[in-house]
């Protein structure tokens, strides 16, 4: 039986709609694209395409000849061979020396005393350098691939608009939906998603992630992850492809027109109880999403149409606001005679430097769990043969789908708030104010991502959404992906997991490791002990991060200087930049402000503040 997936519109809520041939959807009387996918070519009369096969390792090419023949590209990979498996001379004493990442990671997070010292010496620039450039060679630059063509092309070159691809789509040929492995079909997306990651009671992450650390992720990681519905899947609205700030800006030109002030620099605002918020959209009308019926007046204007959605999105965009025209006094003090524009642009420019800070010295250093303390240090890079630029892979977007983070309630200054009274309430952002908001983040305890069983009911949708995208765009399933990133293919489900449960669900699910999907992967995997996420998470998410982060043209040497800042006092704000300054410089008091939940005197997670 033929199946039709059809996907309408460019609602943020809601996509992905699955319905059956005859059926008709008008898209709610938007003039939303209409995609139509056949999965039925599986049975074509003939041979098999080679390719299927995932024949050539190592980064190899596949190139299909004639009908059944095909050949492995395997130009500077390192191997030879039919399949290139055969290793050159120094691939071989590479290999040999080169430890396994479980290793690596297993030094990086214990030997307390190694560190201390390490941290304190040029060893620690030589480390994260080598972090750096081992990270970002994973991630092909120029980028490669897209949804629409597995192979080098200048469209896909040159066309921003989508996603890049790290692994090229399973051909539309295949006998399997996934190459030639595993079942005919896959197991219905609602049921996966129902069985393996709905949660049943909340699983705190032992290592303490907690609220504060969640919007962040989701706030910072909506400048770049913004799939344009109404263009199909695999497309993005962020053209910028990495950290341009465009959630506080808008993504376009006229948006962000509409939320500056045009005076000073500045971005528009609103003051309530003599504190700055963003403004309402009455003041600066740009289109954001909000269920139908909310008035201009009740919505708030932020660069990102979705962040009404939540308070903690809500709370990003103030103090990022905030931070925005704090910086723009500051340059005002330095540069009298500058004028609206370049006081604009130069604290934009300060905002993405300050971003990136806090990113790798706390989130990324958070979220690692490394003993070895991040630097964010462009200058580590200039005698290296790293290459400026980045392009926002659709593998990046599927594996942050966090929503694991997201607990079942929100405490807030004595109160909980439940699902419906948290989302679309902009009161909740007003009324607390942000010193009780971040406070009260910083001490709710987040939802551990791996291990399954963990996804609040009120966003699984979403998680089924992810895995209905990447069957339409006809991801490569997780063993390949393994080892894209050097990474050893699991031989079994139960190596794969440690819960006996997860793996005989997948074992009947999936029939075969091999044909295990990427982002069920990414989340069921056995997580490290004490960790967040299993291996593949952290071996996979680092490089994209990493290369993003260290690719924007800020860290090039020919803009890493402090006249790119306004001059030292602007260079200095982007040095100096933490978590904590954004929220207490940008507010009357300093509430406690971490990534992570405050430790007992035992040095362990404190789930009381549940
Ligand atoms: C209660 C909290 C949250 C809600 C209600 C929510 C809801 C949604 C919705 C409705 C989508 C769009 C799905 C689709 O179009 O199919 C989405 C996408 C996404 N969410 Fe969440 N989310 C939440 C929290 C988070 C958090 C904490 C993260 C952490 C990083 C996150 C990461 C993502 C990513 C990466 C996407 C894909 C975005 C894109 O491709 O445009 N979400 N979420
Ligand atoms: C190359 O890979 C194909 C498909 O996996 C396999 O059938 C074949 O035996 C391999 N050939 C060599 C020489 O390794
Ligand atoms: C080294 O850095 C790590 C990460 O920031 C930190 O946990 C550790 O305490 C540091 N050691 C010293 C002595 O600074
Ligand atoms: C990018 O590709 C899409 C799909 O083919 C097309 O609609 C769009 O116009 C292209 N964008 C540009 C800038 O050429
Ligand atoms: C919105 O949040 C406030 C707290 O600020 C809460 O009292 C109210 O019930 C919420 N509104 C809705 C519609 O749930």
């Amino acid at each position: 039986m033929m199946k039709i997936i059809v996907v309408v519109g460019d609602q943020f809520i809601g996509r992905g709609e699955k319905i059956t041939v005859g059926e008709a959807v008008n898209g709610g009387g938007k003039s939303g694209r209409v995609d139509v996918l056949d999965f039925a070519k599986t049975d074509i009369a003939g041979k098999v395409n080679p390719c299927c096969y995932f024949p050539c390792q190592h980064w190899g090419v596949c190139v299909r000849y004639g009908e059944d023949r095909y050949e492995c590209d395997c130009t500077r990979t390192g191997y030879y061979g039919k399949n290139c498996t055969i290793p050159k001379f120094w691939t071989r004493v590479h290999d040999f020396l080169k430890p396994r990442p479980d290793v690596v990671h297993y030094i990086l997070t214990h030997f307390h005393w190694i560190w201390d010292v390490i941290n304190h010496t040029f060893l620690r620039d030589v480390l994260m350098r080598l972090v750096l450039t081992v990270r970002s060679n994973l991630i092909p630059s120029p980028p490669t691939f897209n949804s629409k063509y597995g192979y080098l092309s200048w469209e896909s070159y040159y066309n921003l608009s989508y996603y890049t691809r790290i692994l090229p789509p399973v051909p539309e040929d295949c006998p399997t939906p996934i190459g030639v492995k595993g079942k005919d079909g896959l197991p219905d997306p609602e049921l996966l998603v129902e069985s393996l990651l709905k949660r049943r009671t909340f699983r705190p992450d032992p290592q303490g992630s907690n609220l504060m650390f969640a919007f962040f992720a989701q706030h910072f990681t909506h400048q770049f992850f913004k799939t344009y519905n109404r263009m199909g899947l695999g497309f993005t609205k962020a053209l910028a492809h990495g950290v341009d700030a465009g959630h506080v800006y808008g993504d376009n030109l006229q948006r962000q027109l509409k939320l500056r002030l045009l005076h000073d620099g500045k971005l528009k605002y609103q003051v309530i109880d003599g504190e700055m918020y963003p403004p309402t959209v009455a003041e600066a009308p740009v289109r954001m999403s909000y269920p139908p019926g909310v008035a201009p007046e009740d919505q708030i204007a932020i660069g990102q149409e979705v962040f009404g959605l939540l308070p903690g999105l809500g709370l990003y965009a103030t103090l990022w606001l905030r931070e925005h025209n704090r910086v723009c006094d500051v340059l005002k003090v330095e540069h009298p005679t500058w004028d609206d524009e370049q006081l604009f642009q130069t604290a934009r420019l300060i905002i993405i430097g300050e971003t990136i800070r806090i990113v790798i010295e706390e989130y990324v250093q958070h979220l690692s769990g490394y003993l070895l303390q991040l630097k964010f240090d462009p200058n580590l890079l200039f005698n290296t043969d790293f290459q400026y630029g980045n392009r926002i892979a659709l593998e990046f977007s599927q594996l942050y789908h966090w929503h694991p983070l997201m607990p079942d309630s929100f405490f807030i200054n004595g109160d909980e708030l439940n699902y419906p009274q948290f989302l679309f309430n902009t009161s909740v952002l007003t009324r607390y104010g942000v010193e009780k908001l971040v406070d009260a983040f910083s001490r709710q305890v987040a939802g551990q991502i791996g291990g399954g069983y963990n996804i609040h009911s009120v966003v699984t949708p979403v998680a089924v959404g992810a895995i209905k995208e990447s069957r339409q765009l006809r991801m490569q399933p997780f063993n390949e992906y393994r080892k894209r990133f050097n990474l050893k293919p699991y031989t079994s489900f139960r190596e794969f997991t440690d819960n006996e449960e997860v793996a005989l669900t997948l074992e009947e699910f999936y029939g075969d490791i091999d044909a295990l999907e990427f982002y069920p992967g990414m989340l069921l995997e056995k997580t490290r002990s004490g960790s967040i996420f299993g291996e593949s998470m952290v071996e996979m998410g680092a490089p994209f991060s990493l290369k993003g982060l260290l690719g924007n043209p800020i860290c090039s040497p020919g803009y890493w200087k402090p006249s790119t800042f306004g001059g030292q006092v602007g260079f200095d704000i982007v040095n100096s930049a933490t978590l904590q300054k954004l929220v207490c410089l940008n507010s009357r008091t300093c509430p406690y402000v971490a990534f992570r939940v405050p430790q007992s005197e035992k040095g362990d997670i404190r789930t009381d503040e549940l």
